[in-house]
């Protein structure tokens, strides 16, 4: 089996980061080669950009500004680590990609999707990943659970948080388009229900994807 190349997306809030983590330990203990990674970010250019765009003492970055930074970002990530990990036979779970741009820069802030499109070209070549798993849930659950106080006490919100709930309704309709256009890329998680319940729908995914071969007698 070639390596993957498998993105993890949805709205802030919907469990990427939580169940990232969790995919990577079970195919870690199954011996399963793999690296973790997110964006914007997961080099150190990348990470230098992230510290940038998340921060809140910018006050509103130009939406133009702001998908520049990403795709910045994403370029120096695919050619230092992306690329080269998956060619040394190593699977990559990324939290987030160009997916992400389409929903957030294109739909949440109105950066028309031929744009989004003629970055996407020049940083990526139209790069997609070869999975994309889907974190579905209500923006108002989303918007609840980015404000939940505990995330607030762990200083977990970043300037994308302070965005209104018609922000979120926008990224995850766009979302859902993204979903419908290419089917057979996505593979949606509903996680508007508890932790385990998600958890159990990336589990069966991950066991249909990483089955161990069968062996003939
Ligand atoms: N079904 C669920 N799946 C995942 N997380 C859940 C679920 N229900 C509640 N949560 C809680 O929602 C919060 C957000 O989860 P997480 O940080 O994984 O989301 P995220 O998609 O990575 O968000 P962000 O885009 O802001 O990084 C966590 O505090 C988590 O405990
Ligand atoms: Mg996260």
């Amino acid at each position: 089996m070639s390596s993957l190349f498998i993105t993890f997306e949805g709205l802030d809030g919907s469990g990427k980061s939580t169940h990232l983590r969790r995919a990577v330990s079970w195919l870690e203990e199954r011996g399963v080669p793999v690296c973790q990674t997110h964006e914007p970010g997961g080099t150190p250019l990348g990470d230098a950009i992230r510290r940038v765009f998340l921060d809140s003492q910018w006050g509103q970055i130009d939406g133009r500004v702001e998908a520049m930074l990403v795709f910045a970002s994403r370029r120096q990530h695919l050619l230092e680590l992306i690329e080269p990990t998956l060619a040394a036979g190593t699977h990559v779970l990324c939290d987030r990609f160009t997916d992400s741009s389409c929903a957030y820069q294109g739909s949440g802030r109105g950066l028309p999707a031929d744009w989004i499109d003629q970055l996407d070209l020049l940083a990526t070549e139209r790069r997609r990943p070869d999975v994309t798993l889907y974190f579905d849930l209500p923006a108002t659950s989303a918007y609840e659970r980015g404000r939940s106080a505990s995330r607030w006490a762990r200083g977990d919100v970043d300037r994308l948080d302070d965005e209104n709930l018609a922000f979120y309704e926008r990224v995850r309709h766009r979302y859902l388009e993204l979903v419908a256009a290419d089917p057979e890329r996505f593979r949606v998680i509903d996680s508007d229900g508890d932790k385990e319940n998600t958890w159990h729908q990336v589990e069966a995914f991950l066991e249909q994807i990483f089955r161990p071969p069968e062996v003939t007698p």
